[in-house]
């Protein structure tokens, strides 16, 4: 390639042509999020109180059951294919054993009757885990410092049972205990539940970006000590394979990855690998991060919203779970 100062360069490829104009970039971009992609997470409260803003996440509030159909209905509206729901389970409901999560009347199984009576074809997920019950905050059964592994499994195999029966449509085991989702597909086959869809919390890591999450479902001043024994160590990127390997072949039919945007190379490998539907929770310290540099000024929300969903679905992504969703589906209404 000649260059001189009065020589100028001659090159045969210039990438940058194809960025020319919107248009042009439009014509070739490789991926692009769309609305079926989204699942809206909702916090359900207690009470009659219809909405109740969450501090630590600037946007998302705790509904009340009633409010939750109508959170339901502009889901419907927006197009958003799924909702996935977590309690605030009021204090005095919270025990050693997490036994409010076998209670047929909890919040998230009134939650589920009444948004499925109203709007019956929007997807609802639901999350198995006895955290949002047990009075220390745990995923698991607590003995003597340790988390007790098939004694959790059996009462999440029921928990997952309760959800069905109110009328979960995919059932989300995010425990993280060995073996849950092969006990549970067999619970959910035995009890004429076959066509209840598990999606797996497979490769979910002991992480710093879940501190907003707790403090929306009341689990963060209850929590004692830290979650190392049973979700997975960030350094690791092979075992996620494993774990999502495993969860399939005990009859997942999803696998997902959480957080987000610090494991995309884990979102990458186990799509890449496993071919399996496989999903990303965009988690609620990422949601956190960009509202709070949102709100000094320092960052431009929507712009960082865009971006970081559409890394997602470059790394492989078939769906995302985010606290954007509502504002990501109104954004693409208004692109069209
Ligand atoms: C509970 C659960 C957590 C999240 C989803 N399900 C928190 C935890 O494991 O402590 C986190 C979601 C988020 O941070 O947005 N098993």
């Amino acid at each position: 390639m000649r260059h001189s100062a009065d020589q100028p360069l001659d090159l045969v490829r210039r990438p940058r042509r194809n960025r020319k104009a919107e248009w042009a970039r439009r014509l070739v971009r490789e991926n692009r999020v769309t609305t079926d992609d989204l699942i809206w997470p909702i916090f359900i409260n207690e009470g009659k109180v219809p909405r109740e803003p969450v501090a630590t996440m600037p946007g998302v509030e705790r509904v009340s059951v009633a409010e939750a159909v109508n959170v339901a209905r502009e889901a419907k509206e927006l197009g958003i294919p799924a909702l996935c729901l977590f309690p605030n389970t009021p204090p005095s409901l919270r025990d050693e054993m997490g036994s409010e999560a076998l209670n047929p009347d909890n919040l998230t199984c009134r939650a589920l009757r009444a948004i499925k009576a109203a709007v019956p074809d929007i997807g609802l997920i639901t999350d198995v885990a006895l955290d949002p019950y047990t009075s220390h905050g745990h995923d698991g059964i607590l003995e003597n410092g340790r988390i007790l592994n098939d004694e959790t499994v059996a009462i999440l195999t029921q928990q997952a049972v309760i959800q069905a029966g109110a009328g979960a449509d995919v059932i989300a085991p995010s425990d993280m205990m060995d073996g849950r989702v092969g006990a549970i597909r067999i619970a959910l086959d035995d009890n004429g539940f076959t066509d209840v869809q598990i999606m797996a919390y497979s490769a979910k890591y002991a992480s710093a970006y879940y501190g907003p999450f707790r403090d929306a479902v009341g689990s963060s001043g209850t929590l004692s000590g830290d979650k190392k024994t049973y979700q997975m160590d960030f350094a690791n990127g092979a075992e996620a394979l494993m774990e999502a390997e495993l969860d399939v072949a005990e009859g997942a039919d999803m696998v997902m990855v959480k957080p987000g945007l610090p494991y995309l190379d884990i979102v990458h490998r186990v799509k890449s690998t496993l071919g399996v539907p496989t999903f990303v929770y965009q988690v609620s310290g990422e949601y956190a991060m960009i509202m709070a540099a949102a709100e000094k000024g320092m960052i431009d929300p929507e712009r960082a919203m865009v971006e970081t969903l559409t890394a997602f679905k470059r790394a492989g992504a078939d769906g995302i779970l985010t606290y954007f969703a509502p504002r990501m589906a109104r954004w693409l209404k208004a692109e069209r």
